[in-house]
């Protein structure tokens, strides 16, 4: 299929285009590159010896956009880009509305114009708010805690609403819990910009001397050691995950959604003994107080993935660690 991947020289952009290049799919990326290197797209093409056709276009640009669309012939769209980071979003809340809420809305009409009605879009676990049990399940309810976390219920009701409009539209919500690792060669990974807010990539720079000390927030959850528990997974499978998704858009699927996950919870001083596991370092921490937002347990159900997508992650979490360590010990600054 003739795929358009939005935000595909991201972090889990670019280790989509990989997995869609490998299986045949001839694939176009727009991205601005706000958050990403284009040397990214470039080390795909190395590793799978195949061609990607990029433009470096922001998807508010709506003369650029309807023209890439006249230019090449769609079957469907995989919808990366956006802006991620939740402490970043409550300080300029309304770039992350213009950027990622009036971004989609841009795409969908060019789309729509252009009759392109499959879409795959990157939701997240967040929308699930602060839930009241886990494994958390596609139907509980929803809610935000933060600008970042309300764009993504937007845009998830927007598609919605879309679909309703026109049954002729296919459209996923990946709901992704906390991906995490890196492409087996070491070539592609995570490369955050300034300090990394997440944890994994924390942990990588402290790791190779980088910063200091890993600060956990809070070890007075009531959780198996005190500290966040989380469901990690592999950037890889969830990649695969969106090969399976689009396998669904060709039965004509309508509206579906699917967390992504691997349904297991790890807290955040596993990860730090898996990764000091993995890459032979000692990771320095110390405890600080709860970072505000934070939720204690998270965690996906994922059967509903397992049966109507016939996937399943597969990498756990020692192979999360030594490809994140991989990936982060021969690229010391990233790109
Ligand atoms: P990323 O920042 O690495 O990738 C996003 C890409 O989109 C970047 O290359 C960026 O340059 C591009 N982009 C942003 N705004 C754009 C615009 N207006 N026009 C064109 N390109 C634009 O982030 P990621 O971790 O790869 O996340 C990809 C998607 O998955 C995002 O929508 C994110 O919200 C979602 N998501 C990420 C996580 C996570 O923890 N990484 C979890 C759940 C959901
Ligand atoms: C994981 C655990 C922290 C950093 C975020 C977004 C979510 C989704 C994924 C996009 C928690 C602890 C972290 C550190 C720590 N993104 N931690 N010290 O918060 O589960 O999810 O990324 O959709 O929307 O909110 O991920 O990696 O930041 O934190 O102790 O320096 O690690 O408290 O328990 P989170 P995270």
């Amino acid at each position: 299929m003739n795929i358009l991947i939005t935000g595909g020289a991201g972090y889990i952009g670019s280790h989509a285009c990989l997995e869609f290049l490998n299986a045949g799919h001839q694939i176009t990326v727009v991205d601005n590159l706000s958050n990403s290197k284009f040397e990214s797209l470039k080390r795909v093409e190395r590793i799978t010896g195949k061609q990607i056709q990029f433009y470096e276009t922001d998807i508010l640009e709506r003369v650029k956009l309807n023209e890439i669309f006249s230019k090449n012939k769609f079957d469907a769209v995989i919808h990366f880009a956006g802006l991620k980071a939740v402490g970043e979003s409550t300080k300029k809340p309304l770039e992350y509305f213009q950027n990622n809420v009036c971004g989609t809305i841009n795409l969908c009409e060019i789309m729509k114009k252009h009759d392109v009605k499959n879409i795959i879009f990157s939701s997240s676990a967040t929308v699930y708010g602060d839930p009241e049990s886990v494994p958390i399940a596609e139907a509980f309810p929803l809610s935000a805690t933060n600008p970042y976390g309300r764009s993504k219920l937007m845009i998830e009701e927007i598609l919605r609403d879309l679909y309703r409009s026109d049954e002729k539209w296919n459209v996923v919500l990946l709901r992704y819990f906390n991906p995490v690792g890196a492409h087996k060669s070491g070539k592609i990974g995570e490369n955050p910009n300034g300090i990394p807010n997440n944890l994994m990539p924390y942990i990588s720079q402290v790791a190779i001397g980088k910063r200091k000390n890993l600060q956990i927030f809070g070890d007075d959850y009531p959780t198996k050691d005190g500290t966040g528990v989380r469901d990690y997974i592999h950037v890889v499978d969830l990649a695969v995950g969106h090969l399976k998704a689009l396998r669904k858009i060709k039965d004509n699927s309508g509206l579906k959604i699917y967390n992504l996950g691997t349904g297991n919870g790890y807290s955040v001083l596993e990860m730090v003994k898996a990764f000091e596991k993995a890459s032979h370092r000692k990771i320095d921490y110390k405890i600080i107080a709860r970072r505000s937002g934070d939720i204690a347990e998270c965690f996906a159900d994922v059967s509903l993935a397992n049966k109507e997508l016939n996937w399943k992650a597969k990498r756990n979490i020692d192979e999360m660690c030594a490809d994140a360590w991989r990936w982060q010990s021969k690229n010391l600054n990233g790109y």
